[in-house]
């Protein structure tokens, strides 16, 4: 599959099968996240793949409620090892990296016929201690991860013309 074909195509899934994720394909997913690019290649950053059933449960709380959370039989928590501050260009360059390697991740996860939806709709301190997450880590971003129960049609992007210019804004 070429990139822009897994850019089209993937979807946010809130709805999974009951069905495991082969360890070799859980592994590709994860080897895609530890292969992004990062800010002076620091690759500072942990993902954690979670797939204890009793965990995950406690995990949906941890996101709000967000009940599909509990449905996939994985889920990655995608950590900064520390606040990497700002780079030249004032932007958190730890943020920047792990959402980086997070797209990663949703990507090739699609590429394995796997379903991702990108949460950032959680509490951070409550997946911090139910993960052990060291104090001075941050949870950039979290995803459940498993077969989709269905599939889910495009949701809707702004034109091209509107959101792209050349030369000038
Ligand atoms: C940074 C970010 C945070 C998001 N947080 C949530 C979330 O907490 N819960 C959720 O159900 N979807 C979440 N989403 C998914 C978006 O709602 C979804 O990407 C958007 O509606 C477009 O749909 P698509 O991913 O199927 O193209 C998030 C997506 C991004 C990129």
């Amino acid at each position: 599959m070429d990139v822009l074909t897994a850019i089209k195509e993937r979807r946010s899934i809130r709805s999974y099968l009951p069905k495991e994720v082969e360890p070799e394909k859980l592994k590709k997913v994860l080897e895609a996240a530890r292969l992004a690019p990062s800010a002076r290649n620091l690759q500072n950053w942990k993902f954690i793949a979670v797939q204890d059933k009793n965990t995950i449960n406690l995990l949906v709380d941890a996101c709000n409620g967000q009940s599909f959370v509990g449905e996939a039989p994985v889920f990655i928590a995608a950590c900064a090892l520390e606040d990497g501050g700002l780079m030249g260009c004032g932007i958190p360059r730890h943020v920047v990296d792990v959402s980086i390697a997070m797209t990663h991740i949703i990507l090739e996860a699609y590429e394995q016929g796997l379903g991702t939806c990108w949460l950032g709709s959680f509490n951070r301190e409550k997946v911090k201690n139910i993960l052990g997450i060291p104090d001075k880590a941050v949870v950039v971003a979290v995803t459940p991860l498993g077969y989709p129960a269905g599939s889910v049609s495009a949701r809707p992007r702004k034109a091209f013309e509107e959101v792209v210019s050349y030369e000038k804004f």
